[in-house]
């Protein structure tokens, strides 16, 4: 049996922990809100299927965790927990290393300052068990350490994955300039409660994230994928052959603000609307949503999902056009803290 931890995007542990349940029979140890990070203790055998995981960003055979305090003392703490734990098993005078070193939350030390302690630990530890310090190669080490602070909470783990995000998906062959991550794409369809053989629709696709991720996990179901710009809908054509998804998809170049013109009827829609940052002024924003959902609620549809900075001006407006919200919840986006919204008829 293995403890591994897992990385995920901030917010949705929960999807992550029960994916990870239900794919590896794994039993989950801590899923703990907001910090990315899910613990769960897998059989040997069932490592291999690590790769099978949607929601999931890395995997980490975790040797150790602890809490940990803001101060910049802490960093001394760091230390002495890192040479407490059995990492001289991985890392010998012939296995290069390197640390990578994660911290969200207000620190009076960074990142590097974390990857610094840590990698003087490591090497006073091998060097106290063989005699001889290992050989640090930053590009291409044998073994990589991930040394995370997460808020009150440090995890030190050996990476299975290289560096390499298991979130980075093969199929991208068009990078959309706002594109959502893969994995919260997947997290937006589990509460959209999608199942097979259904239609989903993103009606802002754009590169076309959200409808291929479904079709990925969903073997019988369809998707459209619609966006008003032209450009995004070719790179969204690129991306679905790529996944091998392209036959089971529908493309239109139409305005979400219509699109009850091309579509009447679906099961789901999930979308990722632009939040408005670029646009400067939050009234043009607005104003798009405000107009989408009401062109939307003409549609027949069993659940809407959709991730926006906008939460509190698209929960006026569904009250106000009698749609009810039925889900909500904080998720991590880059730098911004938008929430996911799901709404029913
Ligand atoms: C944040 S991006 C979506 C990115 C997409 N989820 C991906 O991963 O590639 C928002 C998209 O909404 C589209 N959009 C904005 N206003 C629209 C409208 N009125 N009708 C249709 N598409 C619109 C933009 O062209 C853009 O591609």
């Amino acid at each position: 049996m293995y403890t591994l931890i897992f990385t995920t995007n901030p917010g949705i542990e929960d999807i992550a922990a029960e994916e990870i349940a239900a794919k590896l029979n794994a039993s989950i140890v801590s899923a703990d809100k907001l910090r990315g990070r899910v613990i769960a203790k897998v059989a040997e055998d069932k490592l291999y299927r690590v790769d099978l995981l949607r929601s999931i960003h890395r995997a980490r055979i975790l040797l150790g965790e602890t809490s940990v305090c803001r101060e910049r003392a802490c960093l001394e703490h760091i230390r002495e927990f890192i040479e407490t734990l059995p990492l001289s098993e991985y890392i010998t005078p012939r296995v290069s290393f390197a640390v990578r070193a994660e911290r969200v939350g207000e620190h009076e030390y960074t990142s590097l300052d974390i990857a610094r302690v840590a990698g003087d630990a490591v090497i006073n530890l091998v060097r106290s068990v063989y005699g001889e310090r290992p050989p640090v190669d930053l590009d291409h080490p044998h073994v990589i350490i991930a040394v995370d602070v997460m808020f009150d909470k440090l995890y030190v783990s050996i990476e299975l994955g290289g560096d390499l995000s298991w979130h980075r998906r093969g199929y991208r062959v068009y990078e959309h300039p706002a594109s959502l991550k893969p994995t919260l794409a997947y997290a937006m369809l589990i509460i959209s409660g999608v199942r097979d053989s259904e239609v989903v629709m993103d009606p802002m696709c754009g590169g076309g994230t959200i409808p291929i991720e479904a079709l990925l996990f969903l073997e019988d179901a369809r998707a459209i994928c619609s966006d008003f710009n032209p450009l995004h809908i070719r790179g969204a054509k690129m991306n679905a052959m790529a996944a091998r998804v392209y036959k089971r998809m529908k493309f239109y170049v139409h305005d979400a603000r219509r699109i009850s013109e091309v579509v009447k009827s679906v099961d789901r829609i999930v979308l990722n609307p632009p939040y408005g940052i670029r646009l400067g002024n939050p009234r043009d924003i607005r104003a798009l949503y405000t107009d989408f959902l009401r062109e939307i609620s003409r549609l027949d549809f069993r659940r809407l999902v959709m991730i926006t900075t906008e939460h509190v001006h698209v929960k006026n407006v569904a009250e106000r056009i009698g749609l009810k919200i039925v889900h909500e919840r904080v998720v991590a986006h880059g730098n911004l803290w938008p929430k996911i919204l799901a709404l029913e008829h």
